[in-house]
């Protein structure tokens, strides 16, 4: 099994929403640098205060700001035994910084999710989320009751990074920052291009064999 997994893929394309059934399955941690992002945003820590604006206007925060927290993540218990990361790397700096941490073993695999730009809009615009990070669709994957999360009842959100302007600039980021990181983990053989499009259960599939290897 490839433990030392990430996930690279423009907004919208899957990552979060099989980076957290992967780990469900395999049992090893889901360490999405969005999540605890927003979750240090909402508790309004002095790294969530520098974080809040870039994140809305669909900047990156600062690499040192992001190496120190996952670096932190990567180094508790529950991580020895592998990871799933979602949203980072994202830049070339912080794949460096990512290398050199885990010398001298390396990552073991990098899922490539694809979704045209046509269907990204659509999907992150109807996305709605729950505190703690479960991912619902106000048009292919709706909650049960309008509004609440089937798991912890708690009250959806729209994300204020899920409008279209915002969506455009983190697709620019996507390609202009974090795509050509693909060429950097190709050297290394470890990447696997996945078509994030069509039935979830299906990509999840394809996901899951490319971790099973
Ligand atoms: P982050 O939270 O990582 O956002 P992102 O990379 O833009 O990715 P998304 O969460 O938008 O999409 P996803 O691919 O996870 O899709 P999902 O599974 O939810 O980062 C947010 C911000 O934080 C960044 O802009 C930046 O400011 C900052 N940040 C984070 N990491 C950073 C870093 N390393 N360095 C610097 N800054 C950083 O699915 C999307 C929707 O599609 C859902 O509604 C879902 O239900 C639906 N869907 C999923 N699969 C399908 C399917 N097969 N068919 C139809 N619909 C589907």
């Amino acid at each position: 099994m490839k433990r030392r997994t990430l996930f690279l893929g423009p907004p919208g394309s899957g990552k979060g929403t099989h980076a957290t059934r992967l780990s469900r399955e395999f049992g090893i941690p889901h360490v999405s640098t969005g999540d605890m992002l927003r979750k240090h945003v909402s508790q309004q820590t002095e790294l969530g205060r520098r974080a809040a604006e870039l994140m809305e206007s669909g900047a990156l925060v600062p690499d040192a700001l992001v190496l120190e927290m996952v670096v932190e993540r990567l180094s508790r218990p529950d991580a020895s035994r592998g990871w799933v990361l979602d949203g980072f790397p994202r830049t070339m700096p912080q794949a460096k910084a990512l290398d050199s941490a885990l010398e001298p073993r390396g990552i073991d695999l990098v899922i490539v999710l694809e979704a045209p730009e046509s269907e990204i809009l659509e999907r992150i615009t109807g996305r709605r989320v729950c505190p703690l990070g479960h991912v619902y669709h106000v048009r292919t994957q709706p909650p049960r009751v309008e509004g609440v999360c089937d798991v912890d009842g708690e009250e959806l959100q729209h994300r204020r990074d899920d409008t279209a302007g915002v969506v455009t600039q983190r697709v620019a980021i996507y390609h202009s920052e974090t795509a050509p990181l693909i060429e950097h983990y190709g050297g290394a053989q470890v990447v696997r291009r996945v078509d994030g499009t069509g039935d979830r259960g299906d990509v999840y599939r394809r996901v899951a064999a490319a971790f099973r290897g």
